[in-house]
């Protein structure tokens, strides 16, 4: 198992004594042999807080992280004895907020960090950064420019790239398309299915969108007051009744098919996915 969470609980130090408690006894295991997992929750239940852990940005404060066999605990690396750079190039972390991410002059050479810091040479880190300003729907005009010029959608598109660039085994992506227009959204997305089933590579995403998870997931994990409270399949999770409780939404389609179920006072064999299945369940009713 490339990652896992044993018993992780962690509280953010407050000046008051009362320490906030962000992560409860969490259990959590990922693969880097291609799952496609979303993170979901309500704002605030922990998802970002969770995602710092996967490449030890953030040390539990009970319980244990183990990335590729190292284990990081509270006092793990205290005394730099354990190297993370490896495991940071393996579990690659997109930030929520691009800023926290870009601090270079140029955007070439904020993508070009990553994979120089891992040692990939100057030519070779270049090369890449070429590929991947286009792989996120910019051109190359982009490079010479500064990061902090950018719109907040171009940033995102640039932190994301940098992480492309450093070849992650996990890409860890937290709320990557918020704030990009409906057909860039769909485009990051297609983007990071293909990395997932070419390269069979990990993808995680932190969504508040359940078009994403419906569409996309293979497996869904659920946030909710700092537990984690669901890992499954996307089409258990909304026939879960508990979805309300975690103040989730429904796809689309679910919440179409749910209301057309209580007008012809029936209940469809399965689900659908589109508009398509959709109209199939009719045939067979009508
Ligand atoms: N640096 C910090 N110091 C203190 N408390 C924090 C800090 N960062 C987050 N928190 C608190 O920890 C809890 C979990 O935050 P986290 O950012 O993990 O939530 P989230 O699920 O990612 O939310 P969102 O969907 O809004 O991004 C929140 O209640 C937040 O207020
Ligand atoms: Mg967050």
């Amino acid at each position: 198992m490339a990652i896992k969470f044993e018993q992780v609980s962690f509280q953010y130090p407050s000046f008051d004594g009362k320490n906030f408690s962000a992560l409860e006894n969490i259990n959590l295991e990922i693969s880097d042999k291609g799952e496609f997992i979303t993170l979901i929750g309500e704002t605030g239940s922990g998802k970002s807080t969770l995602v710092q852990h996967m490449n030890a940005l953030l040390r539990p404060n009970t319980g244990s992280v183990t990335i590729y066999g190292i284990k990081i605990e509270k006092n793990t690396n205290k005394n730099k004895k354990i190297k993370l750079n490896p495991l940071r190039q393996k579990v690659g972390l997109v930030f929520q907020f691009p800023e926290y991410q870009l601090f270079e002059e140029t955007v070439l050479k904020d993508i070009i960090f990553g994979p120089k810091n891992f040692g990939v040479k100057e030519d070779e880190a270049i090369k890449r950064a070429k590929e991947v300003i286009k792989h996120v729907g910019l051109t190359e005009d982009y490079l010479g420019r500064s990061p902090f010029n950018l719109s907040g959608g171009e940033q995102k598109r640039v932190s994301i790239a940098g992480i492309l660039a450093m070849e992650p085994d996990i890409l860890v992506l937290d709320e990557p398309t918020s704030g990009l227009d409906p057909k860039g959204r769909d485009a990051l997305l297609e983007l990071f299915t293909n990395i997932h089933k070419k390269l069979n590579k990990t993808i995680i995403i932190i969504t508040h969108d359940m078009n994403t998870v419906y569409k996309y997931a293979s497996r869904v994990v659920v946030m909710h007051d700092a537990k984690l409270v669901y890992d499954g399949l996307p089409n258990m999770l909304f026939m879960d009744e508990n979805i309300e409780k975690w103040n989730l939404d429904l796809p689309d389609i679910i919440g179409i098919t749910k209301q057309l179920e209580a007008k012809l006072d029936i209940t469809f064999t399965k689900k659908p996915h589109n508009v398509n299945e959709l109209f199939e369940l009719m045939k067979g009713v009508l």
